[in-house]
């Protein structure tokens, strides 16, 4: 089991509409990518994740796709596509994409003769049903906000659509979508590419008979988790996906799974018969929603660091020797880690690496999203006219236009918590628009640029970027980080998140500050050593230092080797 290359890996993702814009369009593109990759060749990752460069109108950047095999012409073409596998490959890093099969787009020739009429061949593709007395034909709510239906007038029928509209579901019931499925995968393998991130997957069985959601506040449409994700034949549309398509090829699979539990994380990823080989739980970054208002994505409160180390102390132990972890704190999804979990003022470079420190000496496959490296943070735009996410538009029609919620309160919630934050251009340069393009770019680069940008990080020996290289390398000199066992130390501690990893006759402890306090770290008794080297930290530290019994600096972190 153990020399799986890819629990060896860093996965680097890239958000290709921000990462280069090569031609000045304002819009990031594969060329642009091209252009960067001795950057991260130098950073030392071994897969890079591209997020969607399929055709698409995008009404969710990419996340709706209507040609699977054509490249989206904003972001070049096939040969520009190929010179980069080419590229990626010669450099020694692994290729890894977006698969987005959940939904197409409503531009997607399937659907275009899906909605003709009722007797098309493609009408059953996707999942059309009746209206109840005038109304959708059930209760449930769009992941995006509204309804998860839309009414279509030429067959006088609903679609289904858990994101927005412009986002239909296909129907995985029909084993000719599963083909179709299947052939577009081979297709892409064949080409030479190392694996798939597998987009909102386990939405893809629905409950038999789209029952009602249970209705849990007053809003009109309801939450229809437990209907949607991990539906009953998840595992068997999986497990035929691995025997048909994936197995055949050397590449991974990592699978964005929402609502699920370690068990589930155990069917999924199992070493022996679990249909993918990691996935993106949500737990640990849904800790600051608010789950008793009716809308948690966009309510927060605080999050604790003794609920963190429980969630993460759980995926840890329940997937030990059997499964396999991802470990991200941040993508194109989620705000900023570092101003989410860190302090992206006073603080921003040691938290940024109090932060790197957890990722990547936990079990599992780190992933770093692009400018995470660098410590980028959150941004605050001023009006709603900055943004461009779909979903964040929505949001803030519905909160301020239909429920009459004060713009300022809304304008604050957007900042916190918007997908935009994950989504201003990569800071390269104190040059205009930050490097990024030479013309406007689709979306405004956040204002820290000048401080916050590649080429300073590479001139500073203690930048958040070097730190970054020097965790990078650690994971190759030391099985430990890749393979050891977790165990937690100082389970109560309000501050200190502190843990082992033990493989062979190495151990690592890992000692880690969340707080911009001086709390007091006391190595547990059971603990012994006579040796001890420091590997890494984000101060500088007394060899001679006793570390039975430390006081921590703001958002310090160590991980020293214990023998
Ligand atoms: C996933 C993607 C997200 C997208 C959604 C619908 O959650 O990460 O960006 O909006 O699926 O495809
Ligand atoms: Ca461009």
């Amino acid at each position: 089991m153990h020399g799986k290359w890819w629990k060896e890996s860093v996965v680097y993702q890239i958000y290709p509409r921000s990462f280069c814009d090569s031609n000045g369009d304002g819009i990031g593109d594969l060329r642009g990518i091209i252009a960067k990759l001795d950057y991260l060749k130098e950073l030392g990752v071994d897969v890079v994740w591209l997020s969607p460069i399929y055709q698409s109108p995008n009404a969710d950047n990419g996340y709706d796709i209507s040609d699977y095999r054509a490249i989206m012409a904003e972001f070049g073409t096939m040969a520009d596509f190929n010179k980069l596998l080419e590229q990626l490959h010669r450099r020694g890093i692994r290729l890894l994409m977006d698969l987005v099969v959940n939904h197409t787009s409503d531009e997607h020739p399937w659907f275009v003769e899906s909605r003709r009429s009722r007797d098309n061949p493609y009408r059953d593709w996707y999942i059309w049903r009746p209206g109840r007395d005038g109304r959708e034909p059930n209760n449930w709510a769009s992941l995006f906000g509204g309804s998860a239906w839309q009414y279509d007038e030429a067959t006088d029928e609903y679609y289904l659509h858990l994101f927005s509209k412009k986002q239909p579901d296909l129907n995985w019931e029909n084993p000719r979508v599963r083909e179709a499925v299947h052939e577009m995968m081979h297709w892409w393998l064949k080409k030479g590419i190392d694996g798939f991130r597998m987009d909102a997957i386990n939405l893809i069985s629905k409950a038999p008979g789209l029952p009602d959601a249970p209705v849990k506040t007053a809003n009109r449409y309801q939450f229809p988790g437990p209907h949607v994700f991990n539906g009953p034949r998840l595992l068997e549309f999986l497990g035929e996906t691995k025997r048909r398509v994936l197995s055949h090829y050397d590449i991974f699979t990592v699978a964005e799974t929402g609502l699920v539990t370690t068990e589930h994380g155990l069917d999924l990823t199992h070493e022996e018969n679990g249909p993918v080989n990691m996935l993106f739980q949500f737990e640990h970054v849904e800790m600051d929603m608010d789950d008793s208002s009716d809308s948690p994505r966009w309510n927060s409160k605080p999050w604790s660091l003794l609920e963190l180390k429980r969630i993460m102390t759980r995926w840890q132990k329940d997937l030990e020797g059997k499964g396999w972890n991802s470990l991200y704190l941040s993508n194109h999804d989620q705000p900023r880690a570092v101003s989410r979990f860190g302090d992206d003022g006073r603080y921003r470079v040691e938290s940024a690496k109090l932060l790197a420190t957890f990722l990547h000496t936990l079990h599992g496959t780190p992933y770093v999203y692009q400018g995470e490296e660098i410590g980028m943070t959150n941004v605050a735009f001023p009006t709603i006219d900055d943004y461009r996410d779909m979903e964040t538009r929505n949001m803030y029609q519905e909160f301020v236009e239909e429920k009459g919620i004060d713009r300022t309160v809304v304008m604050a919630i957007i900042h916190a918590k918007s997908r935009d934050n994950a989504r201003t251009p990569m800071q390269w340069d104190a040059s205009v628009h930050a490097g990024f393009s030479a013309g406007t770019p689709w979306i405004k680069v956040n204002p820290n640029y000048s401080e916050i940008n590649v080429q300073r990080a590479r001139t500073d020996p203690d930048s958040v970027l070097h730190y970054y290289r020097k965790l990078i390398r650690l994971r190759r000199e030391h099985p430990a980080i890749v393979h050891g066992c977790y165990d937690l130390l100082l389970e109560a501690h309000e501050q200190v998140y502190a843990f082992t990893r033990t493989w062979k006759n190495e151990r690592l402890l890992v000692i880690l500050n969340f707080s911009p306090d001086a709390p007091v770290f006391a190595l547990p008794s059971h603990i012994h050593f006579t040796n001890k080297e420091l590997l890494i930290g984000n101060y500088s530290v007394d060899t001679g230092e006793d570390i039975n019994l430390l006081t921590l600096r703001p958002y310090e972190a160590r991980v020293y080797r214990l023998r």
